[in-house]
């Protein structure tokens, strides 16, 4: 059983000597209000990376961009001054953008001005980290237009990045809200609890509470629907899901289903194995073969929604599929409908078709709402699964929607985070100082 297993299952809020803190088995985590923020100089990473339309490059959902906004208004009534980061995609992607857009939505949802810099480490944010007084909010630009940022390494040498060591004299405090990046070890996640007094922002305390108290790994069945083109990552999750046996089936759709149907040898046709190829997932191919040797619980699609050359849109088996997948079929959202219907816990996350395009949002949108109609508690992770959800009906009483995707999965399959190991070490090293 993994640390993080462990951890999951034994935390829990405590109150100590007028503080409240999460301890998550012997990780103690901070929060706000552990720590001294009036007039405080503050850097807040968040994340408020949302899904992005290819043609025009606007922001399609700001669901996480609005989750942010109660720590940054506590923050402000605490007179304090905040630099914000955050990513936005990936250098490469269609979503890799500037975070103007970004400011304008944040200032709207706030009711308070953010001023966009566009800079991060140079000597025109620095200057304007500087002049910023308190209750002025600046955000920076995509942090991942800085390449050290894209490298993952152990938290001890992020914490000797260009980045972190220009940024953490600036402040006296971070606040790392950001749960949906907290799986990944970069710098401006990992590095600056090392350097500066450190908390957990309320989103984070609030997945990692709420996630706490809704799932235990005890309780039975548990389904976890994937889907999305994030296959490196999709794997990886896969893998620790079905290692730790946290979950009693794993349904596929997305590009990983794609992945799990040629591993399985599928007739697919030239067109989704280039798509495979595009992607660079080939190469996962063997290791998804393993992984369903292995007896991992997965059920790959019966049938794809598909288009032809021509634009027309069929349905075809998965045996013998002769034009481009666009989305799951008809027969397996009847078959996921029905495996879902009798799950304890149900966590969706990452869409079962391209969902960019409305006329294959269809797969998703049942899939979605069999699982709000099912008798079990249901868990909605993700950028683009969250924009999804006007197109049904919640139950807020047994629903959790996360601001997380592949971070809420790795939690609940018990690896460690390292973004919240980071905090838990702040922590120490403030004992060990005081
Ligand atoms: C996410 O959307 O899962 C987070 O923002 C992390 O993004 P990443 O997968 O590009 O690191």
């Amino acid at each position: 059983m993994s640390l993080y297993y462990n951890i999951f299952k034994d935390i829990s809020e405590i109150e100590c000597g007028g503080l409240h803190l999460i301890r998550v088995n012997s990780l103690t985590i901070p929060t706000m209000d552990d720590v001294e923020i009036k007039n405080k100089k503050v850097l807040l990473r968040v994340d408020i990376n949302s899904p992005v339309d290819k043609k025009t490059g606007k922001v399609l959902d700001d669901s996480r961009i609005k989750s942010h906004i109660q720590t940054i208004k506590e923050l402000l009534e605490n007179n304090a001054s905040i630099t914000i980061l955050s990513h936005q995609g990936r250098p490469g992607d269609d979503d890799f953008i500037s975070l103007n857009q970004h400011a304008e939505l944040l200032s709207r949802h706030l009711g308070h001005t953010v001023e966009f810099v566009e800079d991060i480490i140079g000597p025109y944010a620095i200057q304007k980290i500087k002049q910023a007084g308190p209750k002025d909010v600046l955000l920076l630009e995509n942090i991942r237009m800085i390449s050290e940022e894209i490298v993952e390494t152990e938290m001890e040498r992020q914490a000797r990045t260009f980045l972190v060591k220009k940024l953490a004299p600036l402040f006296n405090l971070f606040i790392n809200d950001a749960f949906a990046a907290s799986h990944r070890s970069q710098p401006s996640l990992v590095g600056f609890p090392y350097l500066l007094p450190s908390a957990a922002g309320r989103v984070m305390e609030k997945e990692v509470s709420a996630l706490s108290k809704i799932f235990n790994p005890n309780d039975g069945p548990k389904v976890f629907v994937m889907g999305g083109g994030k296959i490196h990552d999709s794997i990886r999750i896969i893998e620790n899901l079905s290692r730790h046996r946290v979950a009693d089936r794993i349904l596929l759709g997305g590009l990983v289903s794609v992945l799990f149907a040629a591993a399985k040898g599928l007739n697919l046709g030239k067109a989704n194995l280039e798509v495979l190829e595009k992607t660079g997932a080939t190469s996962l191919i063997p290791r998804a073969r393993k992984t369903l040797l292995s007896g991992a619980p997965l059920e790959i699609p019966l049938d794809f929604k598909t288009v032809d050359e021509k634009g027309e849109i069929r349905n075809e088996p998965a045996s013998k599929v002769e034009n481009l997948i666009k989305d799951v079929g008809e027969t397996t959202v009847s078959v996921y409908s029905s495996l879902m219907k009798e799950a304890s816990v149900i966590v969706l996350r990452g869409p079962m078709g391209v969902i960019e395009d409305e006329r294959f949002r269809e797969g998703t949108i049942r899939i979605m709402t069999s699982a709000m109609e099912s008798k079990g508690f249901v868990i909605v992770g993700g950028g683009h699964m969250i924009s999804m959800l006007d197109y049904t009906t919640i139950d807020p009483s047994k629903t959790h929607v996360s601001t997380g995707g592949g971070a809420l999965l790795l939690f609940l399959a018990g690896e460690k985070l390292p973004a919240i190991e980071a905090l838990s070490r702040g922590v120490q090293d403030d004992k060990s100082s005081s």
